[in-house]
């Protein structure tokens, strides 16, 4: 039975923690979880889940296959230096620490690991995170298939190289604050036209839900999905003129360019400081 360790007891290490039990991947005697000073946190995650938290290293650590590093990223540094001598070359390192490279954690720990590294999202707190792993070399086909499990407790995980993780933080990293944004401005309007703000609500994720299902389901691409329900003339087709006329579409585009771009000034710039440290 595989022993999981948390460095970091925050809201993603929640999250993860949850999806894991929900989903039988692991029991919970085997979870272990410890963070840098809380106990009060550390002793409610322990009561909330029935499982271990603790902060002696040698039983966090003794026979620990998965060490998941779930502290801030400025944190990191001083993490790893606390943990590195119960780094062993048969753990996997997984690490959700964004903008933090595998060669930077590498250099902290001053080991040949395993490492895992991954990009979650907020939605994993609801199971429906789109999370993209890269990993180095040393991983093995079999903790290949245990990350990809352990992310799919709480939503899709899907592999890519190290290079596009900073893509996937501008796609889908920040992307449930481009659609809060986009509820934002549906309620917005709906209250303008006269609807009751509860019941736009249920209206505007209802037809979130129901798109996002139909381009899931559907061999047709979303933009001919688009067209079919644009009647030549119709209420529709008057509507998106209006987002066509004002660029829409190319903001969004330039949205995520530059939130992806912003992802690899900011990791640079952190990988650089930490490898000082
Ligand atoms: N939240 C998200 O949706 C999301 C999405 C993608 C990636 N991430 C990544 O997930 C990581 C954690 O984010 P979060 O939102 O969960 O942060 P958080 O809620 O602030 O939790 C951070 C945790 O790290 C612990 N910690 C700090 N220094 C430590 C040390 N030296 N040793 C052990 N534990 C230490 C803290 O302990 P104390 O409370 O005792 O200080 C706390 O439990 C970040 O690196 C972030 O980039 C988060």
């Amino acid at each position: 039975m595989k022993k999981i360790t948390f460095v970091g007891g925050g809201s993603m290490a929640e999250a993860l923690i949850s999806g894991i039990l929900e989903n039988e991947f692991v029991s919970r005697k085997n979870v272990w979880v410890t963070n840098h000073s809380n106990q009060e946190r550390l002793e409610s995650l322990k009561d909330r889940y029935s499982i271990n938290g603790s902060y002696n290293l040698n039983e966090l650590f003794e026979g620990t296959d998965i060490v998941i590093l779930a502290m801030k990223p400025k944190d990191a540094s001083a993490a790893i230096d606390k943990i590195r001598a119960y780094l062993t070359e048969e753990m996997l390192v997984v690490s959700v620490l964004a903008g933090v490279s595998i060669n930077t954690i590498e250099m902290l720990s001053g080991k040949q690991l395993a490492i895992a590294r991954a990009m979650p999202n907020t939605s994993a707190a609801v199971g429906k995170s789109a999370t993209a792993i890269a990993v180095n070399d040393r991983v093995t086909e079999n903790q290949l298939e245990m990350v990809r499990k352990l992310f799919e407790t709480v939503g899709l995980a899907t592999f890519v190289e190290e290079g596009q993780l900073d893509a996937v933080t501008g796609l889908s990293g920040s992307g449930p604050a481009y659609i809060y944004y986009l509820i934002e401005a549906m309620e917005n309007s709906a209250v303008e036209i006269g609807l009751e703000k509860q019941i736009a609500q249920e209206l505007i994720v209802q037809t979130l839900i129901g798109a996002a299902e139909m381009v899931k389901n559907s061999s047709k691409p979303p933009e001919q999905l688009r067209r079919e329900v644009t009647s030549p003339g119709g209420t529709t087709e008057a509507g998106m003129r209006i987002l066509e006329e004002s660029g829409v579409k190319q903001a969004f585009i330039s949205c995520i360019k530059t939130a992806s771009a912003q992802s690899k000034k900011m990791g640079d710039a952190l990988c650089s400081q930490l490898k000082v440290h």
